[in-house]
């Protein structure tokens, strides 16, 4: 067998280890009918670990994950540990060590799927987030003056690199065109506050925009965006926009979509290792309870066999999925499914190799 690709498996904490295996069963039962072998190497990074040894993610472990095909991971964060202590750790981590520099959310609403938007359907919900994964508030450029007295100061600086910015807009518009669905591409940024960080992200766009003139292009302010997003689903194509505002309305995306039991993310480095994962958290209430949706991970998933160029088996997944959706899925928050997690991960899995 000539396809095989080396996955790292980082199941992480709460419910991130029952979403994994959902998201492997798939896997396997796809790779077995497409006639690829996925390699799996698991690694316990996660909050349980962090507390049992004080590591989080050990040097030799990121030069490992450099040379794997792809990463699968889970959910990171422990209610146990200070928060930043792992998303800083692991997850930041890896994103800044394997220069993840794209992270890619779809916002697509799948037919039977209940959007709190009244009157919005499946044709009106369906467009892409590209967020810088890199820079911006996101480096840890900062520190404080005088810390713990009345005289405090904190800066949190947002860092905005020429070679960045062009890099995550160039994909942008790349991506734009591949998807061809309106060919639009929306620059969603602050630029009557944020004069410098958002006037170098719209002169770059201005520039690569000539290389592009298939593709129609738009700018909205952050705050305007999400207005949009609510009453006007339907206006967008791909949204680009930088690491912080990007955080911020992929989980207004993940909410119009259905929640985030649906809501997947890739992490990307176009020429290396990317990694994927669902974008809800490790929601420890629902641990080991087998009733958190695992369709995100599974979606997850079909990013990341797709990504590898096993496109039949990525749309054998989101097939499968749709007809999970339709089917049987009374609901898609946890304990409301009608299915416990692992009867959702077999459904899904059933009909990926029937169809
Ligand atoms: C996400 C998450 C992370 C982020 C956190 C866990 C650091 O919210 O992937 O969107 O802010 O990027
Ligand atoms: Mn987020």
């Amino acid at each position: 067998m000539n396809r095989s690709y080396k996955i790292g498996v980082i199941p992480g904490d709460g419910t991130g280890p029952e979403v994994v295996r959902e998201g492997v069963k798939v896997l396997q039962a796809v790779s077995r009918v497409e006639g690829f072998k996925a390699e799996l190497i698991s690694y316990d990074f996660s909050g349980e670990r962090y507390l049992k040894t004080g590591e989080t993610l050990p040097d030799s472990a990121v030069e490992e994950l450099r040379q794997l095909d792809a990463i699968y991971l889970g959910a990171i964060g422990h209610p146990g540990v200070k928060p930043g202590i792992l998303e800083k750790g692991i997850l930041l981590r890896i994103r800044f060590e394997l220069d993840l520099y794209i992270n890619l959310r779809p916002v697509k609403l799948y037919p039977g799927v209940m959007t709190p938007i009244q009157g919005k359907g499946p044709e009106d919900i369906d467009f892409a987030i590209i967020r810088e994964n890199t820079e911006g508030l996101y480096t840890g450029a900062g520190g404080f003056l005088k810390r713990g007295t009345p005289d405090e100061v904190a800066i949190q600086e947002s860092i905005n690199t020429r070679k960045g910015v062009e890099r995550c807009l160039r994909y942008a518009f790349e991506f734009c065109r591949q998807r061809a669905k309106e060919k639009k591409l929306t620059l969603c940024g602050k630029t009557n506050v944020l004069t410098y960080a958002s006037d170098l992200w719209e002169r770059v766009f201005q520039e690569v925009a000539g290389e592009y003139p298939d593709i129609k292009t738009d700018y909205a302010h952050v705050d305007a965006i999400c207005m949009w997003m609510v009453k006007n689903p339907e206006w967008f194509d791909v949204i680009v926009t930088d690491n912080m505002f990007g955080d911020i309305i992929t989980d207004l995306g993940a909410m119009i979509q259905g929640g985030m039991g649906i809501a997947a993310g890739a992490n990307i480095n176009p020429h290396r290792t990317s990694m994927f994962e669902p974008i809800g958290g490790s929601a420890p209430k629902y641990a080991g309870k087998n009733v958190i949706n695992p369709l995100a991970a599974i979606c997850a998933c079909q990013m990341m066999v797709d990504h590898l160029g096993e496109r039949r088996a990525a749309s054998r997944i989101e097939e499968a999925v749709i007809q999970v959706l339709k089917e049987h899925l009374k609901g898609l928050s946890a304990g409301e499914m009608g299915y416990g997690t692992d009867e959702v991960g077999d459904l899904v899995a059933e009909y990926a190799v029937k169809l």
